[in-house]
């Protein structure tokens, strides 16, 4: 791609001068990298991080690809993002808070603090240890996030699994972990009703799993209504974390847990993603380099001062609200704001609203998120003040031009630099953005890779990382040939990403979407195969090939063809059968929900006699892409194994129109 200079906007003159990161920083410290790598590295870990005991080896690669960043040093991911700010900034608004219905709650570093360590004496007492995985499943709220601080004080490995996830989902997970103890909420609001994640997690743990203690946050009112035949130990965190309190334990030994000092290179926390086979694959994170990145690109990328209030839209169940939520900012110091609820409840104004109120500087979102903003109305925005706001930031898919240009001018005002931010769950941190004190922007283009970071795209348009970077997954949860496989073998010792790209010269990268079978549902990832999977545990599936097609809100939206086992249905009677087909169709997309979680559930579902396959028996998808957008299938169909099926596929396709 050769930029063209019609589509280049330049970053406002007072960012140039007041940005935490400038041209002169980025010069520098490029050439830094450029002359010794590591060191570079080593030197930023220094400054960055508070270490109990200091590294001496920066990089440990004797084992590629399973990079140990830091591994001899001993540091604390929740000490980093707490402790140390309790002398300059105890008072200081760490977060603030707000729920659906409109409570809002501020807690101060010296607040948040002591709840992390109180939480943590709680779990000590219950046995936790460094190296136990906990399961979270809770929304976005502060406990959510006292929660993980908790566990990654002890050492203990969190598992955020996504509270709109369904039970199977998240028992799959907690299997594999082999969770002890699992940590949820009675519910929270959603468009003024109550989601009931007590019901689905007691389900998760309902047969045979290793869970043994459930822990409830009361966040609703209702009285908590438990089943009884959980034959596990059920906490009511309301009573017992009062009773803790009532211990007469001493403030001071209480606020004086020395966090677990841990090896750079312990696991953080796992969080599972899609991959391209259907079952999920959980991201192993380390303990300093994660944390030295999320560091460094919420300082640089997101430009954070001290007297700024941050607002990541992004839900904790993600990698974004670990790295740019519970993590990143608090590192720095700053000020992060959570909204618990819909965005356009009880109006599609509320985020205007929010902002307004709690006057937000910076505001971090997805394109999904602002498609919908779109096509809900300028009126909602007119009507609020959001001339507090000086940076925007996108995430989870590509933003695209128009909807690029339209965030800037209608909710920047043409004043904010936005940061078109890529990375994934696997890479911890951002890699490819513009600075907002450095790079000029191209509506609908990422930006170059950021210092220290090296991409690369090769001639099949393959983005690729070439060295290996502090934050990087250090594998893939009891899965090392998955790890190996899926990101080390097509390109030799570079980490294989599964984007395509395209490159300017300038470096800028703009992203084309995915190489291999995952989605992007409202930037959520989702492997064509994990539906597939799900879909056949339906006793009415024979076989099914799921395909994206494009949907102007959500990115992508997921059709699916299914063909039904022998003597269910005669597809070509439309007559008699149309009634029931789409009462099966119905069924099949709860179906999916109820094993994946709403998010997963397609837009369509297409009941056909037959896939289109070719000789050697492979699913001919961009076929059935094409039928799926009512287009006549293009290119060579001549090694499809049975021509007749194009035509039954048109014609069954035609009937849901
Ligand atoms: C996509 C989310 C274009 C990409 C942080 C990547 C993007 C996947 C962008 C990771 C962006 C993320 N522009 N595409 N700015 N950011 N993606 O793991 O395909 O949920 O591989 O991490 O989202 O999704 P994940």
């Amino acid at each position: 791609m050769q930029s063209n200079s019609e589509e280049i906007i330049a970053l406002p003159l007072n960012f140039k001068t007041h940005a935490n990161f400038n041209l002169e920083n980025y010069k520098d410290l490029q050439a830094s990298f450029q002359q010794d790598y590591l060191g570079t590295w080593a030197k930023l870990a220094q400054e960055e991080l508070f270490w109990h005991k200091d590294f001496s080896q920066t990089l440990d690669d004797s084992d590629k690809p399973f990079y140990k960043w830091f591994l001899d040093g001993e540091t604390n991911i929740s000490y980093n993002c707490l402790d140390i700010h309790l002398n300059d900034r105890g008072e200081k608004a760490a977060l603030i808070f707000e729920d659906e219905a409109g409570e809002s709650e501020i807690l101060s570093y010296k607040v948040l603090h002591a709840r992390v360590c109180e939480f943590t004496v709680y779990l000590k007492n219950l046995g936790v240890k460094k190296g136990d995985r906990i399961c979270i499943y809770m929304s976005l709220c502060p406990e959510a996030i006292i929660a993980m601080h908790a566990c990654t004080r002890i050492g203990a490995i969190h598992s955020v699994v996504f509270a709109g996830f369904a039970a199977h989902a998240m028992k799959d997970r907690i299997d594999e972990l082999s969770a002890k103890i699992l940590i949820t909420q009675n519910g929270f609001y959603r468009r003024g009703k109550i989601v009931d994640l007590l019901e689905v997690a007691t389900e998760a743990i309902s047969k045979n799993s290793p869970v043994e203690d459930l822990l409830i946050f009361k966040r609703v009112k209702e009285p908590l209504s438990l089943q009884s035949s959980l034959k596990i130990q059920i906490h009511d965190l309301d009573r017992e974390l009062k009773d803790l309190a009532n211990l007469n334990l001493s403030t001071h030994e209480v606020l004086e847990q020395t966090p677990e000092w841990l090896s750079g290179n312990d696991t953080s926390f796992i969080l599972y993603t899609s991959g391209s086979t259907g079952k999920p694959k959980g991201i192993e994170h380390n303990t300093a380099g994660y944390l030295l990145w999320a560091k460094l690109t919420s300082k640089w990328v997101f430009d954070l001062k001290d007297e700024d209030v941050y607002w990541c839209t992004a839900d904790i169940g993600w990698i974004t609200g670990h790295s740019y939520v519970a993590y990143g900012p608090l590192a720095n110091g700053a000020t992060v704001f959570i909204y618990e609820g819909a965005p356009n409840f009880p109006e599609a104004d509320r985020y205007w609203a929010l902002i307004e109120k709690y006057k937000i500087n910076i505001f971090y979102t997805a394109p999904t998120a602002i498609r919908s903003f779109q096509a809900w109305g300028l009126e909602h925005i007119e009507k609020h003040d959001l001339s507090s706001l000086r940076l925007l930031g996108s995430v989870g898919e590509p933003i695209g031009t128009e909807t690029w240009k339209w965030f800037y001018e209608n909710i920047g005002k043409s004043k904010c630099p936005i940061v078109d931010t890529w990375w994934q769950t696997e890479t911890g941190g951002i890699m490819l953005s513009t600075l907002p004190g450095v790079n000029y922007m191209i509506p609908g283009t990422a930006g170059p890779a950021l210092p220290g970071i090296s991409a690369e795209i090769n001639p099949e348009g393959l983005l690729h990382l070439s060295k290996p970077w502090p934050s990087m997954l250090k594998g893939v949860y009891k899965n090392p040939d998955r790890y190996i496989k899926g990101y080390w073998t097509k390109i030799p010792d570079s980490y294989l990403p599964g984007d395509l790209a395209d490159i300017s010269v300038e470096g800028y990268i703009k992203i084309g979407g995915r190489n291999d079978d995952v989605i992007n549902v409202s930037g959520h990832r989702l492997g064509t195969a994990e539906i597939e999977t799900a879909l056949a545990k339906h006793q009415t599936i024979n076989e099914s090939a799921v395909i994206a097609i494009p949907h102007a809100i959500k990115g992508e939206g997921i059709v699916a063809f299914v063909v039904l086992k022998q003597g269910l249905m005669n597809v070509t009677d439309s007559q008699q059968s149309h009634g029931s087909t789409e009462e099966r169709e119905r069924i099949l997309k709860e179906h999916v929900a109820n094993e994946i979680g709403a998010h997963a559930k397609p837009e369509r579902i297409i009941i056909c006699e037959a896939l289109p396959k070719t000789r050697s028996g492979k699913v001919m998808r961009r076929l059935l892409k094409d039928i799926a957008q009512d287009r006549l299938p293009e290119g060579d169909l001549s090694t499809l194994e049975d021509k007749d099926v194009v035509a039954k596929l048109l014609a069954v396709s035609k009937l849901k129109q």
